[in-house]
C-alpha cells in the first residue's frame, strides 16, 4: 500500500478538505501516515491569509525536497502536492520557486487529485480553474472506522466562500463566491458522523452564518433552520459554528442561541476593530456601537455565552485613537477567547494599495497591548469556572496516565482522572483548577449530584 501524508495550514476549513483528500486517495490505495519520511505523496495544505502563513509553505517545501532527494536515493519515489489557498493564489508561481512539486491544486479542485496524479507524470500540473461541477458530488465518504479514529467531535463544511470583500482579506479570491450546500446533503454526512459515534459538528464555512442552502422542500434555509434540524439527529449532542460576521446574525440565529438547547454557549464573532473610521476602511458595514448592540441582543436570550472573536491591528491608516477605540470595545464586551493578528498586506487586496500603511514596530507594540488585555480576560474567564460544574465531552486521554481530556460546552479544555472507555460520554465535572490552557476537574458521578 502506497502512503501519504497531509499538512495542513491555516483554518479549520483546510483540516476539513485533508480529511476529504485522505479519503479520497483511499479509494486509490494510498494510507495515511503521520510520518513525511515514509510517504509517497506528501500534500501540503496551505493557508495564504497572512504573509507569515504563506511564506512557511516555502520552507517547508524546502525540507519535504531534501526528503524527496534522499528517498530518491533509496530507490523510493515521492511525489509532492500543494493544495489550498496559497495553491490558489500562486498557482504556477510554485512550481517556479520550488522545481520539486509535481501538482499545485486550488480548494475547489481537489476531488480531481487523483487524476492530476496521473497526469502529472508526463508534465508538473497546475489546477487553480474554479469548476463548475461541485467537488462535494465527487468526494467520497471515509470508511466508519476511519471516522471512529477521528474522535467524537467532527468538523462539517455546509457553505464555503465569500462574497463580503473585507478590504484586508484573501477569502473571496482564494476560496471564491459564497456557496451553501443543500441541506440534504449537510444531513447526510451529519448522519453518517453520528453513526460513527460523533457527539459534537461544528458547522464551518469561511462566512457560515450566511448559510442559505436549499431545504428538501426547495425553500432556502437559513443557519438558524439548519441547526434546529441538526439537533435533531440522534446521537449528536452539540452544535457550533464557525466563522462568522456580525451582519449575518439573523433573528433566527440569535433565537436558536435562546432556544436551542444542543447549540453551545460560545460564539465566534470576529469583529476586527473598535474604530468606525476602521471599520469602514475595513468594509465590514457596522460599527462598534452596532456590534456592542448585537452583543446584547445575543446575549439576552442566552447570558450564559462566551464570547470570541478575531482582532487586526495596524490596519492602514489606523490611529493610537482608532487603536484606543479597539481597547475600548474589547473592555466593554468581554471576550472567553480571541485571535488577534498584526495587519499583513496581501497581494490583490484593497488594503494593500492604501497609502497609510502603520510602521512594524506601532503594529508590534498595540498588538502586544491588545493581547495583554484579551488574555487577562481569558484567564478571569477561565477563574471563574473554577467551582462551577460543567458538562464535559469526553474527547481523548489526558495528558497523564489515567487522565481523560474533553470540552466544556465553552469550548475550554478539561483534564480530570477517569478512564478512556468513556470517550464520547458527556459527563458532569466540578472545576477545582484553572491552569494556563486547561482547567482541571473531578468527575461528579450521578449519585454525588446531590452533594455537588
Ligand atoms: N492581515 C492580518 N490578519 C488578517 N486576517 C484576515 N486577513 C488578514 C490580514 N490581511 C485575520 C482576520 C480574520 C482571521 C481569520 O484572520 O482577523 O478574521
Ligand atoms: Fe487560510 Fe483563509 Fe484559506 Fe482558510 S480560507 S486556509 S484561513 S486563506
Amino acid at each position: 500500500m502506497k502512503k501519504v501524508f497531509v499538512k495542513s495550514y491555516g483554518c479549520q476549513m483546510n483540516v476539513y478538505d485533508a480529511e476529504r483528500m485522505a479519503d479520497m486517495l483511499a479509494t486509490e490505495g494510498y494510507s495515511e501516515t503521520k510520518a513525511m519520511e515514509e510517504a509517497d505523496l506528501v500534500i501540503l495544505n496551505t493557508c495564504h491569509i497572512r504573509e507569515k502563513a504563506a511564506e512557511k509553505v516555502y520552507s517547508e517545501l524546502g525540507r519535504v525536497r531534501e526528503l524527496k532527494q534522499e528517498r530518491e536515493a533509496a530507490g523510493q519515489e515521492t511525489r509532492i502536492v500543494v493544495a489550498g489557498c496559497v495553491a490558489q493564489a500562486e498557482g504556477k508561481e510554485i512550481l517556479r520557486r520550488q522545481p520539486a512539486v509535481d501538482v499545485v491544486v486550488g480548494p475547489q479542485n481537489y476531488h480531481r487529485l487523483p487524476d492530476l496524479l496521473k497526469k502529472s507524470r508526463s508534465e508538473r500540473l497546475v489546477d487553480t480553474e474554479f469548476p463548475i461541477e461541485d467537488k462535494f458530488d465527487h468526494l467520497p465518504a471515509p470508511s466508519k472506522a476511519k471516522t471512529i479514529s477521528r474522535g467524537v467531535s467532527a468538523f462539517l463544511t455546509i457553505q464555503e466562500g465569500c462574497d463580503k470583500f473585507c478590504t484586508f482579506c484573501v477569502v473571496p479570491y482564494t476560496r471564491g463566491a459564497e456557496v451553501s450546500r443543500p441541506v440534504a446533503r449537510i444531513l447526510d454526512e451529519a448522519m453518517r458522523l453520528a453513526d460513527a459515534g460523533v457527539r459534537e459538528l461544528t458547522l464551518i464555512g469561511q462566512n457560515v452564518n450566511a448559510y442559505h442552502g436549499e431545504g428538501p422542500d426547495g425553500s432556502v434555509w437559513s443557519l438558524g433552520r439548519l441547526l434546529r434540524r441538526l439537533a435533531e439527529v440522534p446521537g449528536i449532542a452539540r452544535l457550533r459554528y464557525t466563522t462568522s460576521h456580525p451582519r449575518d446574525m439573523d433573528e433566527e440565529l440569535i433565537a436558536a442561541h435562546g432556544d436551542l438547547p444542543a447549540l453551545m454557549p460560545y460564539l465566534h464573532l470576529p469583529v476586527q476593530s473598535g474604530s468606525d473610521r476602521i471599520l469602514d476602511a475595513m468594509n465590514r458595514k457596522h460599527t462598534g456601537d452596532e456590534y456592542r448592540r448585537l452583543i446584547e441582543r445575543i446575549r439576552k436570550v442566552q447570558p450564559d455565552l462566551a464570547l470570541s472573536s478575531d482582532f487586526i491591528v495596524g490596519f492602514p491608516g489606523e490611529t493610537d485613537q482608532d487603536f484606543e477605540d479597539t481597547m475600548r470595545l474589547v473592555a466593554d464586551i468581554g471576550f472567553a477567547s480571541s485571535f488577534s493578528f498584526k495587519y499583513s498586506p496581501r497581494p490583490g487586496t484593497p488594503a494593500a494599495e492604501m497609502g497609510e500603511q502603520v510602521a512594524e514596530a506601532v503594529k508590534a507594540e498595540r498588538l502586544s497591548r491588545l493581547q495583554n488585555l484579551l488574555e487577562t480576560q481569558r484567564q478571569a474567564f477561565n477563574h471563574g469556572t473554577v467551582g462551577q460544574t460543567l458538562d464535559v465531552l469526553l474527547e481523548k486521554p489526558g495528558r497523564h496516565p489515567g487522565q481523560i481530556a474533553g470540552k466544556s460546552p465553552y469550548l475550554q479544555a478539561v483534564q480530570f482522572e477517569s478512564d478512556v472507555h468513556r470517550i464520547g460520554e458527556i459527563v458532569t465535572v466540578r472545576i477545582v483548577r484553572a491552569g494556563s490552557n486547561s482547567l482541571f476537574g473531578e468527575w461528579v458521578k450521578p449519585g454525588d449530584r446531590a452533594a455537588a
